[in-house]
């Protein structure tokens, strides 16, 4: 008899994206002429880079001769790609990051979900509260989690709660955890962590052994020079931490896939046996077996970023997305909400007004301005009562939920 992974029906109904998809389906099926406006999931609106998409048909017409023409590339991505990542995002900011550590990808958020191939049963997890829903979910399908509570906390994963109050950074542990996820600019709080809060965590990690997962998708939105970029930036980093990052928010390339892990070769972890193991090798080892690399046409779209063409094409996107971000953020303000992040991300987190919960403030706005965001209870227990609003919209949208949202919700 054929058996299932069982940890699957742990998992609380539908992943939020999809559920909250399926809510607006249900919706338009009977308003088909509500004019909704999506500033739910964090998906990019605007073109992508010019640079991108020359380099890209560059390389679609190298396919087109035998002399240039690419098979199966190297599972970790070509050098001139990894080459470029490691001197310009990370050498140029003082991280000791070299090519050979940099294996590109189709995503983020794969990353971070397959990464666990690479860990055992029996770590102990600590995942911020709210927190980014696929380091949770992806630890359940795993096995690493017992049945999700009332609240919607797994047994045996360790939250440490982020809330105004605590300025959305979490705090050290009070004992020790293995495998440590931490995302800044934070998904879903728009919050961001100095160096001393990094360093407050890489020094616990290195003294308690554990390893961090840094996922740095949204670094591009940090405009204050003295915030870190990546957790290689604070010393002893390459001895804890593997960080993720994507092309999908700065560069638009959530329809077109590459992003990418830095698995520092000092990173290294010790087997039952007491052998000594990198988790470079073990992850080289994940890539080479189970992925065959991203198509040559994306990466050559994505080294066109490097360019600076792309450079100044990136920055264009990013200083958009952070106006539309200030205008939601002054707009709900001046209508009384309270709202946090967006300024150093495209997340504004907003305290949900007349005590309404998280979901029936989507209700809600969903109903009554025809606007989408995330109720920011899907993002974990201590994100009830409070709402997401993404900043990747056209100005024109954004402006006109605004004032939608506005006229409905003066506080
Ligand atoms: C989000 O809205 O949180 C992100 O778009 C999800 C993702 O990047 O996968």
């Amino acid at each position: 008899m054929v058996t299932i992974n069982e940890n699957y029906l742990k998992l609380k109904a539908g992943y939020l994206f999809p559920e909250i998809a399926r809510r607006v389906r249900v919706f338009t099926e009977s308003n088909p002429d509500a004019p909704i406006i999506k500033l739910g999931i964090g998906d990019v609106t605007e073109p992508l880079p010019e640079a991108c998409r020359t380099a890209m048909i560059k390389a679609v017409e190298d396919m087109g001769d035998r002399a240039t023409f690419k098979g199966y590339g190297p599972e970790q991505g070509y050098a001139w790609l990894r080459e470029k990542i490691a001197s310009q995002d990370f050498q140029a900011r003082g991280c000791e990051i070299d090519a050979s550590e940099i294996f590109v990808s189709d995503g983020g958020k794969c990353d971070t979900g397959n990464i666990l191939d690479i860990f055992g049963k029996g770590n102990t997890i600590a995942v911020t509260d709210p927190v980014y829903p696929v380091y949770v979910d992806t630890n359940v399908m795993a096995g690493h989690t017992g049945p999700v509570n009332d609240k919607g906390e797994y047994e045996g994963l360790f939250y440490l709660p982020i809330t105004a109050e605590n300025n959305f950074t979490a705090k050290i542990p009070d004992r020790p955890v293995d495998l440590i996820y931490l995302c800044f600019p934070n998904n879903p709080t728009g919050a961001t962590a100095s160096k001393a809060d990094l360093k407050a965590w890489v020094d616990y990690a290195r003294a308690n052994g554990s390893v961090i997962l840094f996922d740095a998708a949204y670094e591009a939105f940090i405009t204050d020079p003295e915030l870190p970029h990546s957790i290689y930036e604070i010393e002893g980093a390459r001895e804890c931490a593997i960080e993720f990052r994507s092309f999908s928010k700065n560069a638009g390339f959530t329809g077109t896939r590459c992003a990418y892990t830095v698995v520092p070769k000092s990173l290294k972890v010790t087997a039952s046996d007491g052998a000594e193991v990198t988790l470079h090798q073990l992850w080289n080892r994940r890539q080479s077996t189970k992925f065959n690399g991203v198509s040559y046409l994306v990466q050559r779209g994505a080294e066109a970023v490097y360019s600076p063409e792309g450079q100044s094409q990136v920055q264009g996107l990013i200083k958009f997305y952070l106006e539309n971000a200030q205008i939601i953020r002054q707009k709900l303000s001046d209508a009384g909400l309270t709202v946090y992040g967006g300024v150093h991300a495209p997340y504004i987190w907003v305290k949900t007004p007349q005590g309404l919960s998280s979901w029936d403030f989507f209700d809600k706005l969903l109903n009554l301005c025809y606007v989408v965001g995330t109720p920011g209870s899907g993002f974990g227990a201590a994100g009830e009562g409070y709402f997401r609003i993404s900043a990747f919209n056209s100005r024109e949208n954004v402006e006109e939920a605004m004032s939608r949202i506005t006229d409905n919700f003066k506080v």
